[in-house]
């Protein structure tokens, strides 16, 4: 191969994408990061104006063509709808990024100590965090066998779905307004993410689908100075993520570049996972 087909191994165009949570921090930067290597892209997340609005961005930014879709991904229906509409508006899907999670419209319920943890909130975020990677990959999977194309999924779990937390570093550390730490449903709804990409990645390996988990650490999003010291303490870097630098993982196992890579977990965590 020449060097110029080397770097031809990220080019997604001709390709379409559909990106879960695509209007929260680490999505917004996915849709970029296709659109900009020339996928197409579906703009997935709850509220359709916003996705419309953000996917007219992308295809003004980047010249490609993009779909905003509204979607509740832990409703069967609405994802089969989804992906109806994606087919219809930009063709055969070839990579999915199954990364929307649900944070919590009830705070003290999501927060809430593990002793006292409610069971409807258990279940409300496993709905969106599992169920929803579920529904996702499965609908995208049935596609991508049907059309006969294989295809690249990714879903994104955390740091937490390996390493219990370590509630030191949450004495004083707040987040919009809010004191926190990490759920255990979080870390339960992200350890199963890997299983559940395991267990594609070896299926659907006969279809040309690689499954891969794609591993973020923590992420400089707005907490307080204390939080952010604590947490970089505890990473080799020495600091925590910036969004954009997960981007770069994920175009690597969307694309051709890792045409044999799948069933892996990829870690993008300053080092935190290594010590
Ligand atoms: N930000 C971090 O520090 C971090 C660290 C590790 C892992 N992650 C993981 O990365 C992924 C993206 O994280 P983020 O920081 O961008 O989160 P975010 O909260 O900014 O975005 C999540 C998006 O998912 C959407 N969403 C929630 N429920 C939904 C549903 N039922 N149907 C469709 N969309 C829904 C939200 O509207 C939001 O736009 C998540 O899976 C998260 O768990 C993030």
């Amino acid at each position: 191969m020449s060097t110029q087909t080397y770097r031809a191994l990220f080019d997604l165009s001709g390709k379409t994408a559909i990106v879960t949570g695509a209007l929260g921090l680490l999505g917004r930067r996915f849709c970029r990061g296709l659109a900009e290597s020339g996928a197409q892209v579906a703009v997935v997340d709850l509220d359709a104006d916003k996705a419309q609005q953000f996917a007219s961005r992308l295809a003004q930014d980047y010249g490609t063509r993009a779909a905003g879709i509204g979607c509740d991904v832990s409703n069967p229906a609405a994802v089969d709808h989804m992906i109806g509409q994606t087919c219809e508006v930009l063709g055969d899907i070839h990579i999915l990024l199954n990364n929307a999670a649900s944070k919590s419209e009830h705070l003290d319920a999501f927060f809430a100590p593990f002793e006292e943890y409610s069971l409807d909130e258990w279940r409300r975020v496993m709905s969106v965090n599992l169920d929803g990677a579920f529904l996702t990959a499965q609908a995208v999977g049935r596609q991508m066998i049907a059309q006969g194309t294989g295809g690249s999924i990714i879903q994104t779990s955390s740091i937490y779905g390996l390493l219990g937390p370590d509630d030191r570093i949450y004495q004083d550390s707040h987040y919009l307004g809010t004191t926190i730490n990490t759920p255990a449903v979080y870390s339960a709804s992200k350890a199963a993410i890997v299983g559940l990409t395991n267990h594609l990645a070896a299926r659907w390996a006969k279809h040309g689908i690689r499954v891969n988990t794609l591993t973020p650490g923590g992420v400089e999003s707005g907490q307080n100075d204390t939080f952010v010291k604590n947490y970089s303490n505890r990473v080799p870097m020495g600091r925590m993520a910036k969004a954009d630098e997960l981007v770069g993982a994920a175009l690597f196992l969307a694309s051709d570049a890792s045409s044999y890579v799948t069933g892996q977990n990829l870690f993008v965590d300053g080092g935190l996972s290594a010590w």
